[in-house]
């Protein structure tokens, strides 16, 4: 007979913290791609405007998801995590990427509005987001015991 296994609540929370990443991540990077190319078009805030859209319907939806998922592992056993070092190694690119979301969505919607000078260095950005998101993953899976 065939047994189907449910993933314990954990195990769960996990694949939707790591499954938000995945849009997260994506969706900002899509979005440097976007603004960055703005200076370049006829119209840059149209460009932008599609940044907008990527960043309210996928980046911060993903962001929250992310969020959520992450905390609701983090906070039960915040005691043994206290005591495991990679973990503040991993936060602190988590919060890297958190900070670069913000500077993303803001520099979307000045180009939206017609601040096309704004546009300019956001392939930084993009680089800054995949190299902190790496971070993260590097520290998240290459646990090193306390
Ligand atoms: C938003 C803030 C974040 C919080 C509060 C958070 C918290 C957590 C926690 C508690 C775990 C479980 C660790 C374990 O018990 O093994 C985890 C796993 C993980 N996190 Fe995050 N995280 C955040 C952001 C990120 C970001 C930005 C990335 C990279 C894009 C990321 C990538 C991962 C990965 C790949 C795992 C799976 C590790 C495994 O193999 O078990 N996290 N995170």
């Amino acid at each position: 007979m065939l047994t189907l296994y449910w993933p314990s609540l954990s195990a769960a929370l996990l694949a939707a913290h790591v499954l938000a990443n995945v849009v997260w991540i994506g969706a900002l990077l899509s979005e440097t791609l976007l603004v960055g190319q703005a200076m370049w078009l006829s119209d840059p805030t149209e460009a932008a405007t599609l940044a907008r859209r990527v960043h309210t319907r996928l980046a911060i939806p993903a962001f929250l998801g992310s969020l959520a998922a992450g905390l609701a592992r983090l906070w039960p056993a915040r005691h043994l995590y206290a005591a495991m070092p990679w973990m503040y190694a991993k936060l602190g690119f988590a919060v890297a990427v958190i900070v670069l979301h913000h500077l993303i969505g803001a520099r979307a919607r000045r180009v939206a509005k017609g601040v096309v000078g704004a546009a300019e260095g956001t392939w930084v950005l993009g680089w800054l987001t995949f190299l902190a998101a790496a971070g993260a993953v590097l520290f998240a899976i290459a646990k090193s015991t306390p």
